[in-house]
């Protein structure tokens, strides 16, 4: 096992779902794979393996934020050979041209972490989803009700209690649709182990209009979010 995940090698598939929350990636597990087990409770950060449509996958949980969720995705992709992570998670409008319920598919993602920035001794590096299952993810969602968006998203660090929110604001100006916490950390880490990566958001909430979803939308887009990710992922 490796340091936070605890599952032997060959537990993991190649193609991991990579919710925020460990819970969703029980109900993930649940409700779409078959013969689904649990390979990790490391930290209460669940893991499970199973089937979807014959093929194998897995989904984990990441934790919050970039730091936590680097954890995972480095040891998914190092110790687990790993080669593509789907992130499944919420976020919210930052644009006005999103709305509570649509789904975003994150083309590329700007942050004010400073991970990158320490990475490239203060350059700044653009990360951007795999093009393959971007392309795949935006033919997925065609077929959906869900109204989907693809384009920039921003990985805040402090984004819910955030001393500027103005800051964040302003990406709204330069095309940025919503705000989450970890796509951005997600395509560097993949980049720099030549493996793909793609984050598909739910909008949970709307940052402007302070607009919230109901339990029952949430789980409504939720189901359209992660149909599209397994669609992308295996098409
Ligand atoms: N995830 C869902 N809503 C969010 C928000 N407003 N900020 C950051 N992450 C989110």
């Amino acid at each position: 096992m490796s340091t936070h995940i605890g599952a032997q090698p060959g537990e993991i598939a190649p193609v991991v779902l990579l919710p925020g929350d460990p819970l969703r990636a029980k109900w993930i597990a649940e409700t779409y794979l078959e013969e689904a087990t649990c390979y990790s409770e490391v930290r209460g950060m669940l893991g499970f393996t199973g089937t979807w449509q014959g093929h194998r996958v897995s989904v984990q949980g990441s934790g919050m934020g970039q730091p936590s969720m680097a954890i995972y995705v480095n040891e998914l992709f190092d110790q687990y050979d790993v080669q593509s992570i789907v992130r499944v998670g919420s976020c919210g409008g930052l644009s006005e041209k999103v709305a509570v319920r649509d789904v975003i598919i994150a083309s590329g993602a700007c942050t004010d972490s400073a991970m990158n920035r320490i990475t490239f001794e203060g350059f700044d590096y653009a990360p951007v989803a795999d093009f393959g299952l971007l392309r795949a993810a935006v033919d997925a969602a065609a077929t959906r009700e869900a109204t989907t968006h693809v384009g920039l998203i921003f990985s805040a660090d402090s984004s819910f209690y955030a001393s500027r929110p103005e800051l964040m604001m302003r990406m709204a100006g330069y095309g940025v649709l919503g705000v989450e916490m970890e796509a951005s950390a997600l395509y560097t880490i993949a980049a720099r182990w030549g493996r793909k990566a793609l984050a598909v958001c739910t909008v949970s909430d709307h940052v402007v209009t302070g607009a919230e979803t109901s339990a029952y939308e949430r789980e409504r887009t939720l189901a359209d979010m992660v149909e599209i990710a397994l669609e992308a992922a295996f098409s």
